[in-house]
């Protein structure tokens, strides 16, 4: 009889008990699986507009060059950036993915026995990248509106604590802090904590007491914030984020980072984004007035909205969130149920589409609910 073979035992206990991230399903797997011609995926927060003309015409060319490795210090990237930020170029680092950059600040800054700050029903990364590294993360609830209770937070930081994250607007709520709310709460931290503040969806908010937290670094130096051309830029498939703070942080997180770790035609597709800057207004202004539409005609079915800033809605149903996904799926609309997260059975995410495509998930859920 041959023995069953089995490493988990040589790995840390954090890692033994992590379970792997667990994403969107991709149109193909359920098409096939299904045997369906038509799927509709509104459930990783993509944007449904393809990727620019510009865009693909710069992969095209950098396409030419992939024989040789990129460049490490994506020094293009960073000049374009930097000028369109108004930062200087040593305040800036890029990650593969702005979930790189995430797992450089907690591996960089964090030592057995250290904790991080974040909200429990945020980001799935922060809990993955913590228990992996030291079981390392400290949650703490959202308020009751579903908002990051920056308060509770800031009563979280004890003289071990070396990272707080703040995801503004947050996944998977979509909700955020306002500039009040977060001075109030930055005012409260020591210096010698790190704050890193994920915007991922900044570029979707249009609410005035938005905090700008990127004019904030100068006067708050233990700020750094995340960014990424994943969402509104459409460059999902490319996996480039990055990070933005005081050149002493970003000079060591540099030391941290992989070689090469964003690639070619990441870096080309990337600066054809900032060059073409001015489509992000009609890209925010179409995806405001589709969740509009999206969340009039939830509420008219039953479901209770959580008012988002960002590119999908949290709703609630008085069933079982996880059938709604499954019944859905069978007619070809992947959502994701929000157990994972741990926001109740109820609880569903859905990503905002192109419009026939919010009108063929509204259409499918009307046919399940009557
Ligand atoms: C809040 C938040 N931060 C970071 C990321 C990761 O983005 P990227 O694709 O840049 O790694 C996501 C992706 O869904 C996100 O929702």
């Amino acid at each position: 009889m041959t023995e069953k073979t089995d490493f988990s035992q040589l790995f840390r206990a954090g890692i033994q008990a992590t379970r792997p991230y667990s994403p969107g399903r991709p149109i193909d797997e359920v098409k096939r699986e299904l045997g369906l011609d038509s799927v509709v995926k509104l459930a990783s927060n993509e944007n449904p507009e393809g990727p620019l003309p510009a865009v693909l015409e710069a992969i095209n060319k950098a396409a030419l060059g992939i024989n040789r490795y990129p460049d490490a210090a994506a020094y293009n990237l960073t000049e374009s950036l930097a000028q369109h930020l108004d930062v200087t170029p040593d305040s800036l680092i890029f990650g593969n993915g702005s979930n790189e950059v995430i797992d450089m600040l907690i591996r960089g800054l964090v030592k057995p026995g250290e904790n991080v700050v974040y909200s429990h029903h945020s980001f799935i990364v922060y809990a993955i990248a913590t228990r992996v590294h030291f079981e390392c993360g400290r949650p703490v609830n959202l308020d009751k509106n579903d908002k990051h209770d920056l308060q509770a937070m800031a009563d979280a930081v004890d003289e071990n604590t070396k990272l707080i994250i703040v995801c503004n607007p947050n996944n998977p709520t979509g909700t955020y802090n306002t500039y009040g709310e977060f001075l109030a709460f930055i005012k409260r931290i020591p210096k010698n904590v790190i704050v890193a503040v994920d915007e991922a969806y900044y570029e979707f908010t249009t609410a005035d007491d938005y905090p700008q937290i990127l004019s904030m670094v100068k006067e708050y130096p233990n700020l750094v914030v995340l960014r990424t051309f994943s969402k509104i830029h459409s460059l999902a498939g490319l996996r480039v984020g990055y990070g933005v703070g005081h050149p002493s942080l970003i000079g060591e997180l540099h030391k941290t980072r992989e070689p090469f770790n964003v690639n070619m035609l990441s870096q080309a597709a990337a600066i054809a984004c900032i060059e073409n800057w001015h489509e992000v207004e009609g890209r925010r202004q179409r995806n405001r007035d589709q969740m509009d539409w999206l969340c009039n005609q939830l509420a008219e079915l039953g479901f209770e909205i959580v008012p988002s800033q960002t590119n999908f809605i949290l709703v609630r149903c008085d069933g079982d969130a996880g059938k709604l996904t499954q019944d859905l799926l069978q007619k070809g609309i992947i959502v994701r149920p929000m157990h994972a997260f741990g926001l109740g059975e109820g609880a569903l995410r859905i990503s905002v589409g192109l419009p026939e495509e919010n009108q063929a998930c509204v259409q499918a859920l009307k046919e399940i609910l009557s």
